[in-house]
């Protein structure tokens, strides 16, 4: 029998709730961003986003996820995504430090993450920073109704190695909605005019993990931090966006 995989439709009633949960999830994000300073440690971060998440009466969206037992990812310097918060795991001036927050308003999800310098940090680890940032930016704009999902990836993947970094293979972004990971996969790479068509209603979790050395990562004896295998550094941004015409709507924007 033939296997159909759809990407979902959103309603209206489902984008007015999703808007919500961005919403939502970016408001948090805003409040852990201002927590990050040199001597302050992951778990404190992440008890620091369940504490919010609870406030707002939503839920965590990693914590129990596939066995994950924190609410928030947080991967320092050559960790690419899934770090495990831990109170040994300390901030320190230099760093860059990339937080992944997912929350549940409900039953609709918001999936975000952004990459921050702790104090000073070196221009070269700036340059990381801002081109990944830039990279989902470049791929939201081809987020566009009537083009394909390999517009996307390939805009990504092209803005990154034209800075001479590399774009992670191993993990991808994914559509969201009522579950965190829904059709399709969103591949960082990929080829122009290839993939389904993008149309209205659809939304993406766009996250471009970007490696200032080779693409290749490794996971760790936890089963979950994931470091690039040359040791260099690596960034993480991710946005929900909504297809909506020639405008694509980020969700997880305050
Ligand atoms: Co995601």
């Amino acid at each position: 029998m033939l296997t159909t995989r759809s990407i979902p439709i959103k309603s209206e009633y489902e984008i007015k709730l999703m808007r919500e949960a961005g919403r939502i999830t970016s408001g948090i994000m805003q409040k852990l961003k201002a927590e990050i300073k040199p001597g302050v440690n992951a778990e404190y971060l992440n008890e620091f986003a369940e504490k919010e998440i609870a406030r707002l009466k939503c839920t965590p969206a990693f914590k129990g996820y596939m066995g994950y037992t924190k609410s928030l990812c947080v991967s320092i310097n050559n960790e690419v995504v899934h770090g495990v918060p831990s109170e040994n795991k300390i901030l320190k001036v230099g760093d860059i430090v990339s937080i992944d927050l997912g929350v549940e308003y409900k039953g609709f999800y918001g999936d975000m993450a952004v990459t921050v310098g702790v104090g000073k940090i070196s221009k070269s680890a700036q340059h990381l920073i801002d081109v990944t940032k830039q990279a989902l930016y470049e791929g939201i704009k081809k987020a566009i109704s009537g083009n394909r999902l390999g517009d996307v990836s390939s805009a990504v993947q092209n803005y990154v190695e034209k800075n001479n970094y590399s774009v992670v293979r191993k993990f991808v972004g994914h559509g969201i909605g009522s579950k965190l990971h829904e059709e399709p996969e969103i591949p960082n790479f990929g080829i122009p005019n290839t993939g389904p068509e993008l149309k209205n209603g659809m939304i993406f979790a766009i996250e471009p993990m970007v490696n200032e050395g080779s693409y290749e990562v490794e996971i760790l004896n936890d089963g979950w931090t994931t470091v690039t295998r040359d040791g260099k550094m690596s960034s993480h941004f991710e946005h929900n966006v909504l297809i909506w015409g020639m405008k694509p709507q980020i969700l997880t924007e305050q």
